[in-house]
C-alpha cells in the first residue's frame, strides 16, 4: 500500500461515517416512522405503549381546552392563564426521545407550534387581561390541533 492511499483511509472512513450520521440524522429528525394511512392521511406507526402515551396528551389537550373556555366564559383571564400554561412548551418536554424520533418533522413542527401557541396565549392573558384575545388566540390554535388531525394518524406496528 503506498503511503497516499493510507492516508487516504481514515478520509473514506470519516466520509463515510459521516454519511451514516447524515442518514440516520434525517430518518430520526425528519422522516420518522411512518406508512400510508387508509384514508390518504400519513400513519404515524408507533409501539402500542408510545401511541397509548400521546393519546393521552391528546385527551388532556381536550381537558386543557375545556378548562380555558368554561374560565373565559366566566372573564377570569388569569385562571385561563394558568390552564394556558400547562399545555406549554413545558409539557412538550416530557415526551420520551424515542417518539421523538418517530414523527416526522411537519408533525414536530405543527405540535410544538400547539404548545407554543398555548405559551403566548398564557402570557398574553396574564399581561393584557383581555379575553376575547385569549379566545381568538384558543381558535388559532384549535385550528392547528384540526390542521394535524387531517394530516396524520397513528397506527401500531403488524403484530410479530
Ligand atoms: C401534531 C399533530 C397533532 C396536533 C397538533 C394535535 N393532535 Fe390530537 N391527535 C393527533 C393524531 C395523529 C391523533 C390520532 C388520530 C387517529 O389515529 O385517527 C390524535 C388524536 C386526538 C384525540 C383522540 C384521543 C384518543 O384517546 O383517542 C384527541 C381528543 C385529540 N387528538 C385532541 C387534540 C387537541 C384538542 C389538539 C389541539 C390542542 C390536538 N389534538 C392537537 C395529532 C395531533
Amino acid at each position: 500500500m503506498s503511503p497516499s492511499t493510507r492516508r487516504r483511509i481514515p478520509l473514506v472512513i470519516i466520509v463515510v461515517l459521516l454519511g451514516v450520521i447524515a442518514a440516520m440524522a434525517y430518518k430520526f429528525i425528519v422522516v420518522g416512522s411512518v406508512a400510508k394511512g387508509d384514508d390518504g392521511r400519513v400513519a404515524v406507526v408507533l409501539e402500542p405503549g408510545e401511541r397509548a402515551f400521546v393519546l393521552r396528551e391528546m385527551r388532556a389537550f381536550v381537558a386543557g381546552v375545556q378548562r380555558i373556555s368554561a374560565v373565559l366564559a366566566r372573564d377570569d383571564p388569569k385562571a385561563a392563564a394558568a390552564a394556558a400554561r400547562q399545555m406549554g412548551m413545558g409539557a412538550a418536554h416530557d415526551a420520551p426521545p424515542a417518539i421523538l424520533a418517530k414523527l416526522p418533522l411537519g408533525f414536530k413542527t405543527m405540535a410544538f407550534a400547539v404548545h407554543r401557541g398555548f405559551d403566548a396565549m398564557a402570557l398574553d392573558a396574564e399581561s393584557l387581561g383581555d379575553t376575547k384575545h385569549t379566545l381568538s388566540q384558543l381558535a388559532d390554535t384549535l385550528g392547528k390541533c384540526v390542521e394535524c388531525h387531517n394530516a396524520y394518524e397513528f397506527r401500531t406496528p403488524p403484530s410479530r
